[in-house]
């Protein structure tokens, strides 16, 4: 089976834990693709969102993960993106309903806002949660026909 590629992007508040999280990813065996911040440097968030959002909307990546310090400015600019379904996550429990219930594509870590083993914690529990689908399925669905309301 071919391992999972999971495009990996941060802003320089989020620079150092994903740094991190890239070893924690190899090591659970995901191939992991960097798109950036290379450094502890102040950039632009939508630069890192972007991307990442990008290979999820079109189906090159089923998911991704973004890191800024409070994860608000990644969620915003990841999910203009259509199909993707960016998660802001605070601990393991709202990582684990983001993907339960609404079947998050990518996960949004708060970096400043949680300790780099908080973040190992929700990254780990994020990815292996499953879909629940039922009647989550339908109010999925229905994120992207807000026109039919
Ligand atoms: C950068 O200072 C900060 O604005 C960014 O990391 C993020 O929190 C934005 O939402």
């Amino acid at each position: 089976m071919s391992r999972e590629r999971i495009p990996i992007g941060a802003a320089h508040a989020g620079f150092e834990l994903k740094e991190k999280l890239k070893g924690v990813l190899a090591e659970l065996g995901y191939d992991v693709e960097d798109v950036g911040t290379h450094s502890a440097a102040s950039v632009d968030y939508p630069d890192y969102a972007h991307p990442v959002a990008r290979e999820v909307e079109t189906g090159k990546a089923e998911r991704g993960v973004l890191l800024c310090g409070t994860g608000l400015g990644m969620a915003y600019a990841a999910n203009r993106h259509p199909h993707v379904r960016a998660a802001v996550a605070w601990n393991s429990e709202v990582a684990s309903l983001s993907r339960l219930h609404n079947n998050a594509n990518i996960l949004v870590l708060p970096a400043r806002c949680i300790t780099a083993e908080e973040g190992v914690d929700i990254l780990k529990t994020w990815l292996d949660t499953p879909f629940e689908g039922g009647r989550h399925e339908r109010r999925v669905e229905k994120i992207e026909r807000e026109e039919e309301q």
